[in-house]
């Protein structure tokens, strides 16, 4: 049964793809793991809600590790006044990074701002270090340098992607693959 219309998207990266690179960070993961923790587990932050698919996928592929996981969410939006963007946290950590190896999990890295914005609060907060991973390597809009330690895919399109996690007005999550909107669907 076609949830969508298949015409409304270009499949830019199927399921098995997607698979094959979880599979590879996982296994980088793994073996900077030991390096990295001092024994303690290493706190993996899934940043809502986008992440999501991609972290449940990510962690399974991790079982044999001490881990411990929490979820954050951000809202965010321009200033009005000069067009600074705004970030807020909807919904805190529940567990407190201070000490502890941060590894964020992503689905997209688009403008950076996000991620700046995470790095600045787990370094306040205490993390013992904070490093990045992401999904989706967007370039074409970056607005400021970030250091991403585990990446998937590398967009050089400034395309809309949406599925595993990504949507378009809160539609097109649970494709179980990651497609390009074509510009028509959101572009009036
Ligand atoms: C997306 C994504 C990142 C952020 C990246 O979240 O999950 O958190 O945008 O963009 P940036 O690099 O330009 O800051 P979004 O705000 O779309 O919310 P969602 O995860 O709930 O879809």
């Amino acid at each position: 049964m076609k949830i969508y219309g298949q015409d409304e998207f270009t499949v830019l990266f199927s399921r098995m793809k997607i698979l094959e690179q979880v599979e590879a960070i996982a296994k980088r993961i793994k073996t900077n793991f030991s390096n990295q923790s001092d024994g303690r587990p290493i706190l993996l932050i899934c940043v809502l809600n986008g992440a999501m698919y991609f972290f449940v996928e990510l962690t399974k592929m991790l079982s044999d590790k001490d881990i411990l996981i929490d979820t954050i969410g951000l809202s965010s939006y321009r200033n009005g006044v000069d067009s600074a963007q705004i970030i807020t946290i909807v919904k805190k950590l529940d567990i407190d990074p201070r000490g502890y190896h941060v590894l964020v999990v992503e689905d997209i890295i688009d403008t950076g701002l996000t991620i700046q914005f995470l790095r600045n609060l787990l370094v306040e907060a205490g993390a013992a270090s904070v490093q990045f991973c992401c999904l989706l390597d967007k370039r074409p809009r970056r607005m400021v340098q970030v250091d991403i330690q585990y990446v998937g895919f590398v967009m050089e399109n400034d395309e809309f992607v949406v599925g595993y996690g990504l949507d378009y007005n809160g539609r097109y999550r649970n494709l179980p693959y990651i497609a390009a909107l074509h510009p028509r669907m959101y572009k009036k």
